[in-house]
């Protein structure tokens, strides 16, 4: 698994199959172990990410590692890893173009872990997971059928409650905390 995981990594370092390629400090690939239990996808690198080489290492990152935090989970434990692997100018949303460049690369990584749960984290990852969704506040916290048998749940993305800072019952802060319960719940009866 590790080696060919390596392979497309080498490749993706590589890329030039789209504009990305040229504004990009590095190629963001993935993080934490590749495991065939559990799949986080989420939008495209930002600031930090691009800087590091590393996903989810910014402000949503530290975030995302508090909410896996909170029921015992860490990178060991989760592959993390985007739709888009370089750095959208200004952080904007990726162009069509950009996500069907780069989407083997995802393809990729999921046909080679094959993980048996799949954490779909905001707008961009819910279009290309689950196209025919209207959005992330419909189906977060919900689970669907996934490629090679897995169960996928959308969840909010860490920027998103960021801005959302309210920990009340039915708020997106809450929302969340009910549905990294129900996710770790859910890992809790793999094998
Ligand atoms: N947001 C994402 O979706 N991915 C990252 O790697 C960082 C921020």
């Amino acid at each position: 698994m590790k080696e060919e995981l390596d392979l497309i990594r080498a490749k993706c370092l590589n890329c030039e199959k789209c504009e990305l390629s040229k504004s990009r400090t590095n190629v963001v690939f993935s993080d934490g172990v590749p495991n065939h239990k559990i799949m986080l996808i989420g939008e495209a690198p930002g600031y930090w990410e691009d800087q590091k080489g590393i996903p989810f290492v910014g402000k949503a990152g530290q975030l995302l590692d508090k909410i896996f935090a909170s029921v015992g989970f860490t990178r060991n434990d989760i592959y993390i890893c985007n739709t888009i692997k370089c750095r959208p100018p200004e952080n904007r949303n990726p162009l069509p173009e950009e996500k069907e460049a780069c989407f083997n690369y995802l393809k990729a990584q999921i046909d080679i872990l094959k993980p048996k749960i799949i954490l779909v984290c905001g707008n961009v990852a819910l279009n290309t997971m689950l196209p025919e969704e209207r959005g992330i506040t419909r189906a977060r916290g919900k689970w669907f059928d996934g490629p090679y048998g897995s169960k996928m749940m959308p969840i909010f993305h860490p920027s998103y409650l960021l801005r959302n800072d309210a920990r009340t019952k039915g708020s997106p802060k809450w929302l969340m905390w009910q549905d990294i319960q129900e996710i770790r719940r859910e890992y809790d009866k793999l094998s």
